[in-house]
């Protein structure tokens, strides 16, 4: 949630800073900003709405030619999204200038306490009170590094700030408290981006900071310290893809290629998995096989499309394992005092790394002595940071802020997890996980088939823009996939749609299905009999009541044929990989429904990529 660049070096900052926010406008889009110091001055434009409207003005009245800026793209939380409420900030003087991802919760206490000294503000926003706190700092004759100290000491809350002072023409500072930052490490210019995808056209190399640092970049040095000055070593890591990967490629949307991605995404999951002898080696799994073995039961704890994940991976632990799993909403586990002990693992599963809710639900898993599993896409993000052990998916960097090819690539990681834990605790012989791992090596190509079939499900889709609700019906694994089908319709187009477990239809759900409604069903394969014509009975059920019925069903299956009033086909799968193929034909149908209405799909109205506020 919301975006945030700084650059010193060479170039001209205004550039340098708007081509980070393009590439991290993903993670909030109602207003952007830029400022940069020139000749002992600030400059700064910020706009409502997306950023293109800053760009507009920009090219009408361009900033000065300064070298050292800092920008930001935002996601209102306090005020509404306004010119005025836009970052970045300044404080009375206009000497300091200030960007914040985050919420400080003490804002008013501290805003009432120098409002008594004739401090006028600007904004309705939490964020302004910190610019000024900075600007008085270094006002009272302390360098920037250390007004931010200062100020950080007086914050509650979750906050990355990253500030400029007009005096101080050559540096920026940054500090990080629950929100994400990173370095980027340049050849005489420095960055900083709540991502990579900020500065990964600049450089590769970056650096990881922890909770309660401060950052202070100039062209050829980097300084890190707590906020009580005390130097940190921070860790340094190189961004294994390149620009390439954070671009469109000639797609319409970023989601749109990011669906064509899956097969490769989810085969990069895969590498690198097994040893010679045939093993599964996790490599940065950091549990020992003791701790394993002693484990009773394992907890599942994510928030929206990785909350689908850990549903389909109970189905598969469960079976593989004989381990008992729970999976529970982020949001809620840790308000509900969860039965958690040394002998429970806690799995946190994020595509960004940065989710304020899991993050919030694993301290408490920790605080309870639980070890901790992150399966996670982001390098360098904080769940890992803060886990004992993580399995990375590798997805590359997830733009479109509907996740796909993170749901897959989750998908494999829990696969690969149930797996090892099957492993290692004996509860499957080696030849059957040797088999499951073969089968899961042939999902790409699968994928790849169902990919093949696009255009007719677009055609499907088109043909439902006057839908105002759509349902979506799966069992077992099924269940989870038409959970996250509807999530996909919802987040995308703005449709009434809800997933529902088939066989609960008939405790209530069914009232709402009238003549035409669209239905879309996930058919479990037939090798699962009972499974199988138990799903068939639902849908029968719910075309005699007038619904339009969409079939997901594995080749050859002819029993469905007279249900279907249309036939999306499957390969053919054993029903616990069936996810990795179901949900593909979900996100197209979703893609293209909201892109024949007219939606931005990649940047969806009210929301984020990155959910850094609780
Ligand atoms: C939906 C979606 C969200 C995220 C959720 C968790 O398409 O992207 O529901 O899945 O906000 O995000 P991560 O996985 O980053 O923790």
């Amino acid at each position: 949630m919301c975006g945030i660049v700084g650059y010193v070096g060479p170039q001209r900052a205004q550039d340098v800073v708007i081509d980070g926010l393009r590439r991290l406008e993903y993670r909030g889009y109602d207003s952007a900003g830029v400022a940069v110091v020139h000749q002992g001055e600030l400059a700064v434009a910020k706009r409502s709405g997306k950023l293109a409207n800053l760009e507009k003005e920009l090219a009408d009245h361009p900033l000065p030619p300064a070298h050292t800026g800092i920008g930001h793209t935002r996601w209102a939380t306090h005020g509404p999204p306004n010119d005025a409420n836009a970052h970045p900030h300044t404080g009375g003087a206009r000497r300091v200038a200030l960007v914040h991802n985050g919420i400080i919760e003490n804002f008013r206490e501290l805003r009432a306490r120098i409002e008594a000294d004739d401090h006028a503000f600007l904004s309705e926003t939490d964020t302004e009170i910190a610019a000024h706190l900075v600007e008085l700092q270094v006002q009272s004759g302390v360098d920037l590094p250390v007004a931010m100290q200062r100020v950080c000491q007086q914050l509650d809350g979750a906050f990355t700030l990253v500030a400029v002072d007009a005096e101080d023409p050559d540096r920026v500072v940054a500090a990080r408290r629950n929100s994400p930052l990173v370095v980027g490490l340049g050849d005489g210019e420095n960055f900083l981006g709540s991502d990579v995808a900020a500065f990964i056209e600049h450089t590769r190399e970056a650096l990881e900071l922890g909770q309660d640092q401060i950052v202070t970049i100039t062209r050829d040095d980097v300084t890190v310290t707590d906020f009580w000055g005390r130097p940190v070593e921070a860790k340094r890591f190189h961004v294994d893809w390149d620009l390439s990967a954070a671009e469109k490629d000639g797609h319409d949307w970023f989601m749109r290629k990011e669906i064509f991605e899956q097969p490769r995404a989810v085969a990069d999951s895969l590498i690198g998995r097994r040893t010679t002898a045939g093993l599964l080696a996790l490599d940065e799994m950091r549990l020992a096989d003791e701790e394993i073995r002693d484990l009773d039961k394992i907890i599942i704890i994510a928030c929206g499309t990785s909350f689908y994940a850990g549903m389909v991976a109970k189905y598969a632990i469960e079976h593989w394992t004989r381990t008992p799993v729970e999976v529970e909403l982020a949001s809620e586990f840790r308000y509900r005092d969860p039965i958690v002990d040394q002998t429970t693992l806690v799995v946190a599963i994020s595509q960004s790394g940065e989710t304020a809710d899991t993050l919030q639900a694993i301290r408490h898993a920790k605080s309870q002595r639980a070890r901790v599993l992150a399966i996670c896409n982001t390098n360098g993000s904080s769940i890992p940071r803060e886990s004992d052990a993580v399995i990375y998916t590798h997805a590359g960097p997830e733009i479109g802020v509907a996740s796909t090819k993170g749901f897959l690539t989750q998908l494999v990681a829990c696969y690969l997890l149930a797996l090892y834990v099957a492993q290692v605790k004996g509860t499957r012989y080696g030849d059957e996980i040797d088999e499951i791992m073969v089968q899961l090596e042939a999902m790409p190509d699968h994928i790849a088939t169902v990919l093949e079939q696009a255009e007719s499900v677009y055609e499907l889709a088109r043909a439902h823009v006057g839908t105002r609700s759509v349902l979506f019906l799966g069992r077992h694994a099924g269940y989870p996939v038409a959970l996250e089908g509807a999530l996909k319709l919802k987040e995308l187009a703005y449709l009434h749609a809800e997933g529902f477990a088939a066989g609960e239809l008939k405790h209530g759900p069914i009232a709402l299905i009238e003549d035409g409604l669209p239905v879309l069903c996930v058919v479990p394969p037939r090798g699962r009999d009972q499974l199988h014509g138990k799903m068939i009975s639902g849908i029968q059920e719910v075309r005699a009541r007038g619904a339009l019925t969409i079939c997901l069903a594995e080749e050859g299956d002819r029993k469905i044929e007279p249900y279907a009033d249309h036939l999306i086909r499957l390969p053919q799968v054993p029903v616990l990989l069936q996810p990795l193929v179901a949900i593909v034909p979900l996100q197209l149908f979703a893609c293209e429904l909201a892109t024949a209405l007219g939606h931005d799909v990649d940047q969806p109205r009210n929301l984020a990529k990155s959910v850094t506020v609780e």
